[in-house]
């Protein structure tokens, strides 16, 4: 007989750590652990953590700092640090903070169950392998009624590109594609549990080329077999490269319905001299008429991207052609970043940009994407658009959902709607979201 014990996670970083966190409490679940969401209850505390930017990674070590505290109340409870920064860091992490009971990188999480054994034994275990099988074949999927009606699904990890700025080749591995199959049958699964919507994810998700019934599937081939599944109403599929979007996928923004108009295609800078020092092997010139494809197979859908100012070698005529590109997008929604010196990749190695710079560009690139983001939001106002209704919203007596376009839409709603797509009318426009009425369930 397991004990009964408590488990309280902390993800930081992209959505694969949420999914990732999620299919942790699976692998521990046969242990005996159950998730909590109070850190003052656990007996066991996982940091599922984040490398890509300098700041991501000495965060941990605070918060580690900070949850001294609790081991100071309950002297048995151990510590583990899960994710990217595990990986990457490995047992330096227990030399740094000696609380720390375990070190699992971001590809051995069906090692936790022995490795617990291992920790109640007195061991400090630490896996950073990138072992060959797959770590989700060993962890069952938990019962348990899901509480939100969409969900991520992992479908290819890794990343074989090397930008020169970026630590994801070296925390994820190369890129690996799961089986078709194995996708399908946790997306029946996640239908049943109650989900309508699947995010597909993975660090190049159009990059997808596994296994199939007759031979290797693309990404397209893959949608269009999920969007089979009569119960399941909406597809997403984040982060994209530009290279990897192949004409099947751009297709498929026109014709498979379930497909959301919305599409994360990160460019990272407008300058072509930038762009081949990041080693991104697209130009400017190239993702432009790429969006123009995009465009004309669906022609509202939104676009959203990553950007980051000031990278090695940026003069003022390289923001411009940022600000540039911007201008001609018009961006739904986007990420920006100043660059993050990464020990161990390329870029680190050169002439660096000065930090008020960096800063000063990020503020005018921000005040530019911000202003079309607001301009997009504004011209929902009035509109009725389709909304999953997904959890309570702050305000008592309201849910909040996504639209098509994934904002944020609040409104007053009955918490039987959760799960739900309803027809709203968009009433006002908030910084980050939308508020409506609802006008039809469906
Ligand atoms: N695979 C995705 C994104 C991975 S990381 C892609 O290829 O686009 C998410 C974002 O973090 C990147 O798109 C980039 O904008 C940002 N990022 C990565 N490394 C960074 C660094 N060293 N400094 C600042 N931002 C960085
Ligand atoms: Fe990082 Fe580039 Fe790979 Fe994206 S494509 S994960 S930015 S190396
Ligand atoms: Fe961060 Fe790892 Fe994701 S470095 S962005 S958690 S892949």
């Amino acid at each position: 007989m397991t004990t009964e014990k408590k488990l309280y996670i902390k993800t930081y970083g992209c959505q694969m750590n949420v999914y990732d966190s999620e299919r942790i409490s699976d692998a521990l679940a046969p242990e005996g652990y159950s998730v909590t969401t109070d850190e003052n209850q656990a007996d066991l505390v996982l940091l599922n953590t984040c490398h890509i930017r300098e700041k991501a990674a000495e965060k941990i070590y605070s918060e580690l700092g900070r949850m001294k505290q609790l081991k100071l109340k309950k002297p048995e409870l151990k510590f583990g640090v899960a994710g990217c920064v595990a990986q990457a860091e490995g047992q330096e992490i227990i030399n740094r903070q000696p609380m720390v009971d375990l070190v699992v990188g971001s590809q051995a999480y069906h090692r936790l169950p022995e490795m617990m054994k291992n920790v109640d034994d007195g061991g400090k275990p630490v896996e950073i392998d990138f072992p060959t099988e797959d770590k989700f074949d060993h962890i069952k999927r938990s019962k348990a009624r899901r509480k939100l009606p969409s969900a991520f699904l992992t479908v290819q990890e890794g990343c074989d590109k090397f930008c020169a700025f970026c630590v994801v080749p070296y925390t994820r591995g190369a890129e690996v594609s799961r089986p078709a199959q194995k996708i399908i049958d946790e997306a029946k699964h996640l239908v049943d549990l109650g989900v309508v919507e699947i995010n597909l994810l993975g660090q190049n998700v159009n990059a997808y080329h596994g296994q199939g019934a007759d031979g290797e599937w693309t990404l397209a081939r893959l949608i269009r077999e999920l969007a089979k599944i009569d119960d399941l109403k909406r597809i997403r599929f984040t982060t994209s490269h530009p290279n990897d979007m192949d004409d099947d996928l751009i297709a498929a923004h026109g014709d498979t319905e379930k497909l959301m108009p919305y599409l994360h295609l990160p460019v990272q800078a407008g300058s072509n001299k930038i762009l081949k020092a990041m080693n991104r092997r697209h130009t400017a010139e190239g993702y432009l008429k790429l969006i123009d494809r995009i465009r004309a197979a669906r022609q509202d859908i939104t676009l959203s991207g990553d950007f980051i100012v000031g990278f090695p070698g940026e003069t003022e005529k390289d923001f411009q052609d940022t600000l540039d590109l911007c201008e001609q997008v018009r961006y739904g929604q986007a990420y920006s970043f100043k660059y993050s010196t990464r020990p161990g990749t390329p870029a680190a190695e050169l002439d660096q940009v000065e930090e008020a710079e960096k800063a000063d560009r990020l503020r005018r690139l921000q005040t530019m994407l911000t202003g079309h983001q607001m301009d997009f939001q504004l011209s929902m106002v009035g509109k009725v658009l389709p909304v999953l209704l997904e959890k309570p919203a702050r305000d008592p007596g309201q849910l909040v959902g996504k639209s098509e376009y994934l904002h944020a839409v609040h409104m007053d709603a009955k918490p039987e709607l959760v799960g739900k797509i309803v027809q709203a009318k968009v009433t006002r426009t908030e910084r980050n979201s939308l508020g409506a009425k609802i006008v039809n369930i469906s």
